[in-house]
């Protein structure tokens, strides 16, 4: 309904002192903003408006270029070298953090003109970006051989599809489309399956070796990625528009596995990445296995007449699909209390939503923390939902996590399940039958593809547990388990 003009208020409080809107500049420069120079002392470009800018220290300094707050100086913005902004500023605050300082600085007399700077930022990278990402190393020669095969095995189908699809394709419906995308990915599922493996047979091989990795990383993108982020999944994938990998919508197009796009060569690519993220299916459907077999063993016993409730916590818990197997494997006398953690809230609004109309939605009893995981790493007061867990399982997560952190992290995780419960860890593996070639390759999404020791030595220091590590049937994840004796 409109309003009428005496009733638009404006802002109250401190917002009525109108602030000109603040970027992220990570969004505003497309993930490579231009570094900030205030005289000699350079700082990492966190946000900016046509007035200021907000930065983080880049460390170490040397001590005499180090300015104070109030200092004035010349405020450079560069892009690989080149110059895109100069003008006097003021250092108007300075906070330090535990790896340095963040700092704000105005502009004295001057506005920063962001069009023009979001210009020539990204001329400057499209000029000079191919250069500096090889960084002096070269891919090896058999690498490259191997990215030209699969650009080329690629290129072939997308070939066909412009040559005998494109002409009709306007006259194509939707549901036509998806269809002639499924038969062609079904037709290149092998070939492309031989690609993968091979992919990250050689992925895996160089992958400690960071230079060759950072090398080979560019060479693909250049030559692959290239063409596959035509297809809305690898395009997700690789461009992280929420901000980082994984988000609740990606694990959904691995679900869902729908020919997602408009056009058939779309279509089509995005379901060759739905065949190299099939491990994502049966991660969720090993784990599922794992949780229903728990129940099922300890439950034989139980009187089904009574029924019996069991308490599972997902850390990380994203769109939470194993909740549709974990209801389906079990039966009507087995409820079950589920909490669900994740720092997105959108998720969890999304597992709520979706699971209104399941099937055994009255067995489910659904609670949900939008939290980090790090808190639950020192005491708090919501450590009560977690508590006396009978299943503790976190999937995709701990795949981010360094060692010492996951080793932490398991070991709370161990603390809050009951005797005779386990956490379960879902982990990427570094097979040539996992994903290391499309995610850390292709879409540049970095992860821990541990070994099967890795895994084990997670939960080396926790006394008395029973540990042990079993694979998903696509040889492409670990699963930790960490059992308390009863
Ligand atoms: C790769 S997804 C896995 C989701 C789900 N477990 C699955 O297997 O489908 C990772 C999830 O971890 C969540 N996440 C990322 N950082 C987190 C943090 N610090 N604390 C809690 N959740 C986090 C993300 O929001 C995302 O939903």
């Amino acid at each position: 309904m409109s309003q009428s003009y005496e009733n638009l208020r404006g802002a109250a409080g401190r917002e009525r002192l109108f602030r000109p809107r603040r970027y992220k500049a990570a969004e505003l420069f497309a993930g490579a903003p231009p570094k900030l120079w205030f005289d000699e002392e350079e700082f990492a470009l966190q946000d900016i408006s046509v007035q200021g800018a907000g930065c983080i220290e880049r460390g170490p300094q040397t001590a005499d270029a180090v300015s104070e707050p109030g200092a004035t100086g010349l405020l450079r913005l560069t892009q690989h070298g080149r110059d895109l902004f100069r003008a006097a500023a003021r250092k108007a605050r300075v906070t330090p953090t535990r790896g340095g300082a963040v700092a704000g600085f105005e502009l004295t007399c001057d506005h920063f003109d962001l069009h023009r700077i979001v210009r020539d930022n990204a001329r400057a990278l499209a000029i000079s970006g191919a250069a500096d990402a090889d960084n002096g190393v070269t891919a090896p020669r058999e690498y490259r051989a191997f990215c030209a095969d699969a650009a080329a095995f690629v290129g072939d189908y997308l070939q066909r599809i412009d040559r005998f699809i494109g002409p009709i394709e306007a006259k194509l419906s939707p549901e036509e489309r998806d269809d002639i995308a499924r038969s062609l990915s079904e037709d290149a599922k092998d070939g492309w399956v031989a690609v993968l493996h091979e992919g990250n047979r050689l992925a895996a091989a160089s992958f400690h070796n960071k230079a060759q990795r950072i090398a080979m990383k560019a060479f693909t993108e250049r030559v692959v990625t290239q063409m596959l982020v035509e297809g809305p999944g690898w395009a997700r994938c690789y461009y992280k528009p929420a901000g980082y990998p994984g988000d609740f919508k990606i694990m959904n197009y691995g679900y869902e596995r729908r020919p997602e796009g408009k056009t058939v060569r779309e279509k089509f690519l995005h379901l060759l990445g739905m065949i190299a993220s099939d491990a994502i299916v049966s991660r969720m459907e090993t784990l599922a296995g794992l949780i229903s077999d728990y129940a099922l063993s300890r439950g034989a016993l139980a009187d089904a007449t009574k029924g019996v409730r069991y308490a599972i916590t997902s850390v990380g818990a994203g769109p939470a699909r194993e909740l549709d197997d974990i209801l389906a494997a079990t039966p009507s006398h087995i409820s079950w209390d589920a909490t669900l953690i994740d720092q997105e809230p959108a998720a969890l609004d999304y597992v709520y939503e979706r699971i209104a109309g399941m099937e055994g939605r009255e067995r489910l009893r659904l609670s949900a923390l939008n939290i980090s995981f790090r808190d639950m790493l020192t005491p708090s007061r919501d450590a009560e939902s977690f508590m006396d867990n009978d299943i503790i399982y976190s999937s995709g997560l701990v795949d981010y996590l360094n060692p010492l952190l996951a080793q932490r992290f398991v070991k709370r995780l161990y603390e809050y399940v009951k005797p005779g419960g386990q956490v379960i860890i879902g982990n990427v593996n570094e097979a040539p039958t996992g994903m290391i070639w499309p995610l850390e390759f292709v879409t540049d999404w970095s992860l821990y593809f541990r070994t099967e020791d890795e895994m084990r030595a997670i939960a080396r220091d926790i006394p008395g547990a029973v540990v042990s590590v079993i694979s998903d049937p696509m040889k492409a994840i670990h699963f930790l388990i960490v059992e308390k004796p009863a």
